[in-house]
């Protein structure tokens, strides 16, 4: 049986449309005929995407300033939506950021704020738009992890493959919760993606000199991720050389992947 992509008449809301992924997310939600709900700090970033696709595909847009670092962001957020009279039928948990260096030499302050962007108002999220989805008996649900939250996690990517490996781990416990329900839920494992990431990190040079073959393109990435979330896929790893890695992490004993971790410990970059 084919699963219909259609999204007319439905209503998208999309975490950090402003850029990268969430902004070709955005893109790819409009041209399946999803109106749009563009969530993210940066008004005039979110302002510019919502003309282009009004002007482009006719999307509704509107637009939610909000920073997911304010723990009453996620509340805040639902709460507008609401007295705005919309209907979120899909929710893409996209916002996400790294913090460089060593957790021992950050500011706690920084830690904990990426723990509310990436971990709490995701599931806060979640836990907000799930019911009346399915209360309606339809929904979508699409986290945007990391491949980062299969691997074991090096020196450096402390909190950031954990956060990763946290959506993984909610948005499988999800998907099953509401399975026959109508409301779909998939966990998106991008590789290293040209985005802003690497700039907002301030490492893009250092990235700049890994390998062509290691890098994806936000339109696939996007395009991957819609189509994981309309046919309900659990989880969905973007790209074959991503694939084998965590096929390679899966099949290898513990002892030998902590081994060679432990000699590039603090060289890996984060993803
Ligand atoms: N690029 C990669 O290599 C890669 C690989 C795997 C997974 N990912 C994941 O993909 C997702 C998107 O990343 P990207 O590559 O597209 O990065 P990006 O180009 O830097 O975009 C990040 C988005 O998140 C928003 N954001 C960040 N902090 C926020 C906050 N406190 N409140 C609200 N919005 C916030 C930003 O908007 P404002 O600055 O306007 O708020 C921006 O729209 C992230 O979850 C990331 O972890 C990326």
């Amino acid at each position: 049986m084919s699963i219909s992509y259609e999204g007319k008449g439905k209503r998208a809301l999309i975490t950090g449309a402003s850029a990268g992924i969430g902004a070709e997310l955005a893109r790819v939600f409009a041209e399946h005929g999803f109106d749009l709900i563009l969530v993210a700090r940066r008004r005039e970033k979110l302002e510019a995407l919502a003309e282009e696709l009004a002007r482009d595909m006719k999307t509704d847009c509107h637009i939610i300033v909000a920073d997911l670092g304010d723990p009453a962001a996620p509340r805040a957020i639902f709460d507008e939506v609401t007295s705005r009279g919309l209907r979120v039928d899909a929710l893409v948990n996209n916002a996400g950021y790294g913090i460089p260096g060593f957790f021992r030499d950050t500011k706690w302050e920084d830690q904990a704020a990426l723990i509310q962007v990436m971990v709490t108002a995701v599931a806060e999220l979640c836990h907000l738009f799930g019911p009346c989805m399915k209360a309606r008996g339809y929904g979508r649900i699409l986290n945007i992890a990391s491949v980062a939250g299969h691997l074991p996690a090096s020196a450096g990517g402390t909190l950031y493959s954990a956060s990763k490996a946290f959506v993984i781990k909610l948005s499988e416990a999800l998907h099953f919760e509401y399975l026959g329900t109508g409301v779909h839920v998939t966990a998106l494992c991008p590789g290293f993606t040209w985005s802003e990431f690497h700039d907002v990190m301030g490492n893009r040079e250092e990235m700049n000199r890994l390998p062509k073959f290691l890098w994806l393109d936000t339109n696939r990435v996007a395009r991957e991720g819609f189509r994981a979330v309309m046919e309900n896929d659990p989880v969905y790893i973007n790209g074959f050389v991503y694939r084998l890695i965590t096929w390679f992490v899966d099949i290898t004993p513990d002892h030998l992947l902590y081994w060679l971790i432990g000699r590039q410990s603090g060289q890996k970059p984060t993803a």
